[in-house]
């Protein structure tokens, strides 16, 4: 949610910079854009609803230049209502990422004193109170500390300063990274990845610290105190990320097709991390797997995982719902946090809360340096590399592999879990290979379907959640993912003639029940879609899947992610950016 790019420096291209920047924010998810550049003193703003436009937008000349896309909280989708917003000199401007929880009643004050409001943001009235500050006869970084002090809620800014040329942030929630670029030069975003161009050395932003940065210098403080702090740099190793999409269309094909890599590159570097995880969970006093939409169905997959390999309970709570389930949580207690951005608020609050408790967390993570990384006690990186498309699919096969991995070696059968992972490996590989023209054509004939039911028992249930999520985020075709059991409790009522059903029929013990499921939906006149290993009668379409043991729910998994993007296609939709998502679900 919210991308920010800013650029202080010498270049005198700083808006076409930004704007760059923002092109590769623009996986974050957004619906409106602006940037605020600096020209002979004047601040000028360009933003508009809608998505960044193709091809070259001209800006004059500046070398410092302060960009964001906007996804809405407070006020419509408008131009009006996209960052950055000035102050009533228009000497001031800022971009926000959150919600400044008490906003109205500082508006009010504000407009008494005479300011006067352009947009039906919360974020315009933090623009004027620093305005208001600095009449008062505080220096611009004073001013921006004060007034950031009255926001309720959780909050990052960045405020541009014409008069000296400075860019002051600060923030209680969502990420911020500044960078040293090459000479006089310095820059800040959301995502460290937008800044591969220019520097892979960082600080990553504390909550509770303020940010001043010139072309000549960054400095921190706390932004309680107002003294000055050490900033922590970091060198980040680029090997994974990549800003560009190669020889595919879209983000979401280019990595699902990087998964048979991640997964090879699991196998052979994270056994040490792994292990060390695995005997945190030996010794804790319960474990707790916690993690929101895609992530979560990894997590609900480990459940089934830790039961079936390690024969160990664990327990599972969506990020949002885990505050209610916490009150047995204690010291020793161990909370394992999923997540590819490592920015979703749900599971932040939520370890938050379970360190308050005393216990332990561990982080299952993609991006280095975000803040679930940051607080958690102890950390295994997926190596899934930077994923764009909003959808998640490799870091959710990668979080598979890890479990998968995991529960083995609990089992104290690590060269056991890595041959499964080696099948899957073996199994997506020729799903790629061989099924995608097949995928293609299912895709066609389910195109103007309006329902799409798919069913799973045992470890094929979350995969069964996890491909209904998927159809529904990219091609907007209501899907439901259910228990194959739980059909004649109700959801079959719903199947009529023509009805697609997707039936996930791995070679395991669940075969015999799970077919039974989809052959009670095609009696009913469901079209049944079966990703198996071997065709069967009742199949009105097939995608072979061979078998990886438990780990066949990471080809399973490719296959439905490969059907929900050709259906996004076939829609013609953009399945990279689905209309009303963010990539990182950074407020409540
Ligand atoms: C995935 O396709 C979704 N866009 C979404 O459910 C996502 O998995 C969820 O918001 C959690 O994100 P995280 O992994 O970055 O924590």
């Amino acid at each position: 949610m919210c991308g920010i790019f800013g650029y202080v420096g010498t270049k005198n291209n700083a808006s076409d910079l930004v704007l760059e920047g923002l092109r590769i924010l623009e996986y974050r998810g957004y619906d409106s854009w602006g940037i605020a550049q600096l020209v002979d003193g004047v601040i000028s703003v360009t933003k508009k609803a809608g998505r960044i436009p193709d091809g070259d937008i001209s800006f004059k000349a500046t070398t410092i230049a302060l960009g964001h896309t906007r996804w809405a909280t407070h006020g419509e989708v408008t131009d009006q209502n996209a960052h950055p917003h000035l102050d009533c000199t228009q000497k001031l401007a800022i971009i926000h990422n959150g919600i400044i929880e008490n906003y109205d009643k500082i508006k009010v004050n504000l407009k008494k004193a005479g300011h006067k409001f352009l947009s039906e943001t919360d974020t315009e009235v933090a623009i004027h109170l620093i305005e208001k500050n600095i009449k008062a006869g505080n220096p611009f970084r004073e001013a921006v500390r004060s007034a950031f002090n009255e926001f309720a809620g959780l909050n990052a800014i960045i405020v541009m300063d014409a008069a000296s040329k400075t860019f002051v942030a600060a923030k209680t929630g969502s990420p911020l990274v500044v960078g040293r670029g090459k000479g006089k030069e310095n820059l800040i975003a959301s995502d460290a990845p937008a800044l591969i161009n220019y520097t892979d050395t960082f600080h990553f932003v504390e909550d509770g610290e303020l940010l001043e940065i010139t072309q000549d210098s960054i400095r921190a403080f706390d932004q309680k105190t107002g003294q000055e702090k050490n900033l922590h740099w970091q060198k980040v190793d680029w090997k994974f990320a990549s800003n560009d999409k190669g020889k595919y269309p879209h983000f979401m094909l280019k990595e699902i097709h990087e998964q048979p890599t991640i997964i090879e590159t699991i196998v052979n570097q994270s056994i040490p991390s792994i292990e060390d995880l695995a005997e945190t969970i030996l010794k804790s006093y319960g474990t707790y797997l916690v993690a929101c939409g895609t992530a979560a169905y990894a997590a609900l997959a480990g459940t089934y995982l830790f039961s079936k390999i390690a024969r160990r309970h664990v327990n599972y709570a969506v990020g949002s719902e885990f505050g209610y389930q916490l009150d047995f949580l204690k010291k020793g207690s161990l909370v394992i946090a999923l997540s590819q951005s490592g920015e979703t608020i749900d599971v932040i609050d939520a370890i938050k809360k379970a360190k308050e408790k005393g216990a332990l967390v561990y982080a299952l993570v993609n991006v280095l340096g975000s803040t679930l990384y940051r607080m958690a006690d102890y950390k295994i990186l997926l190596m899934a590399g930077a994923e764009k498309a909003v959808a998640s699919t490799k870091a959710f096969t990668a979080k598979l592999a890890y479990l998968i991995l995991l529960s083995y070696i609990l089992s104290s059968q690590k060269e056991k879990g890595k041959r499964v992972l080696q099948k899957a490996l073996s199994s997506t590989n020729r799903l790629l290979q061989n099924e995608i023209s097949n995928i293609k054509q299912i895709a066609q004939k389910l195109v103007n379907k309006k329902h799409i039911y798919v069913i799973g028992r045992g470890l094929a249930y979350p995969i069964a959640l996890e491909a209904a999520l998927k159809i529904k985020e990219v091609s907007y075709i209501h899907a439901e993912g259910m228990a194959s059991g739980e059909l004649k409790h109700g959801p079959i009522a719903l199947v009529e003639k023509g009805t697609p059903c997707i039936a996930f029929l791995p070679d395991d013990e669940t075969h015999g029940a799970n077919l039974a499921g989809a052959m009670e939906m095609s009696a009913r006149g469901a079209d049944i879609i079966g990703i198996s290993f071997q065709p069967h009668e009742i199949f009105d379409y097939f995608i072979r899947v061979d078998d990886a043991r438990e780990a066949t729910i990471i080809p399973e998994t490719v296959a439905a992610q490969l059907l929900a993007y050709y259906l996004a296609i076939e829609k013609g939709f953009d399945p990279d950016k689905p209309r009303n998502l963010a990539k990182s679900v950074v407020v409540k």
